[in-house]
């Protein structure tokens, strides 16, 4: 089929609830993506920072084909080697207790948000239930996640939501502290907000919310569904500028970068949360299994490596470096912020989506945020030859 026949096709029979790009992917190769026209584009996108190792890299795929040849799917009614090696790899990263394994960065959520309720009421009385979330945060669309998920935009229309939800400020560690009662269970947040515009928080905020944590004796979760597997420079977002076990969450949301493109999510939790755990108190037919563990460890693997990580730092480092030469000349670009491979433009007025369309025409997939966010999220791997390539695209069009 070629593009025009994709597109109309899915829109006839796809559910709408997506605004897309008018482009059609029918191959991957490392941080190119082809058209079925053969149109060459460079993936600044990496399916919305997931594609952490590019389009079709040999390691993911031998692990890959040798997984789908000998086991895929039995259920977590049973044990398999493969969901067992994952588990103690993501477990001795973490430094967190244990994981629960699911399938894409909702569920996650959704798992962390039953377990710090959970373990919360089973110690501190059934009202124990609040969870604090934060301003412009995201945290996926099924209705408890979606009620943590302070932006009206995506709650509207669905009411009423999961009681129990607190809306507190982003970046702001006295205010979370005022809101703070006998009733809170835990306090959720994203490190960097990613759909929220890729907010970076000052660098002791995670810190403080930490110590909050500790000193009122409720949970810290984190998700790292976006700023997750190397994102950032560093395999988790809170490592960054942190003492690893100075600053570790309670619970830990990981998806999108784990499978390499193959869905699979993660909940890790501390020992406290895992001794409240009993069999029956949540559970996922897919969730880890054999297939999805072998390639999310194979990922890990990769990505884990420090001079993996480190390569990361330097070419987001150089890039953002690369955007600032061109803020210089152009007054449409406002603010250049980013770590590691996660990297923004916010523009001085809403023309993100004519940007977009105008890097796809020359080759260059991005996204926008709010149609006032540029959003860079390339592949991990991507070297700085494509990052010139980018920028010098980036340069034509603005
Ligand atoms: C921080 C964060 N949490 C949760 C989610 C939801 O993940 P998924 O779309 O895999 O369900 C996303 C997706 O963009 C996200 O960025």
């Amino acid at each position: 089929m070629n593009t025009k026949e994709i597109i109309q096709k899915t829109d006839e029979c796809v559910l709408g609830t997506y605004t897309r790009l008018p482009l059609a992917i029918k191959k991957g190769e490392g941080v190119f993506v082809y058209s079925p026209e053969g149109k060459k584009y460079l993936d600044f996108f990496a399916g919305l920072a997931v594609d952490n190792l590019g389009h079709g890299h040999s390691r993911i795929l031998k692990a890959l084909n040798e997984q789908a040849q000998k086991l895929i799917h039995v259920s977590n009614l049973m044990y398999t080697e493969e969901q067992a090696n994952l588990a103690e790899k993501l477990v001795s990263l973490s430094g967190l207790s244990k994981v629960f394994l699911c399938n894409s960065g909702t569920e996650s959520l959704e798992a962390a948000l039953k377990l710090a309720r959970y373990s919360s009421i089973k110690a501190k009385g059934s009202n124990a239930y609040e969870i604090i979330a934060c301003e412009d945060s995201f945290h996926g669309r099924s209705l408890g996640a979606l009620s943590a998920t302070m932006q009206e935009k995506y709650q509207t229309g669905f009411g009423p939501l999961v009681p129990g939800f607190v809306k507190a400020p982003y970046n702001d560690c006295p205010a979370l502290e005022t809101l703070v009662t006998k009733n809170t269970a835990a306090i959720l947040l994203e490190p960097i907000q990613g759909e929220g515009g890729v907010r970076i928080p000052h660098p002791d905020y995670l810190t403080q919310v930490r110590k909050l944590c500790d000193d009122k004796k409720i949970y810290f979760i984190l998700d790292e569904v976006q700023t997750g597997i190397g994102r950032t420079g560093s395999l988790f977002a809170y490592e960054k500028n942190y003492e690893k076990n100075a600053m570790k969450p309670d619970i830990l949301c990981l998806a999108k970068g784990l499978g390499s493109g193959f869905p699979i999510g993660a909940t890790l939790v501390n020992k406290n949360i895992a001794d409240s755990i009993t069999p029956g108190t949540h559970a996922s037919t897919f969730g880890g299994n054999a297939l999805a563990s072998r390639i999310a460890l194979e990922t890990l693997n990769i990505i884990s490596q420090k001079s993996f990580l480190l390569d990361v730092e330097k070419k987001g480092l150089y890039f953002l470096e690369g955007l600032k030469k061109i803020q210089k000349k152009k007054p449409l670009l406002k603010e250049i912020r980013g770590m590691g491979l996660m990297v923004a433009i916010e523009l001085n007025e809403a023309r993100g989506k004519e940007i977009v369309q105008k890097c796809l025409e020359k080759g260059l997939i991005i996204n926008t945020i709010q149609n006032k966010i540029l959003r860079f999220v390339p592949p991990l791997i991507v070297e700085t030859t494509h990052i010139d390539e980018a920028l010098d695209i980036l340069n034509q069009v603005l």
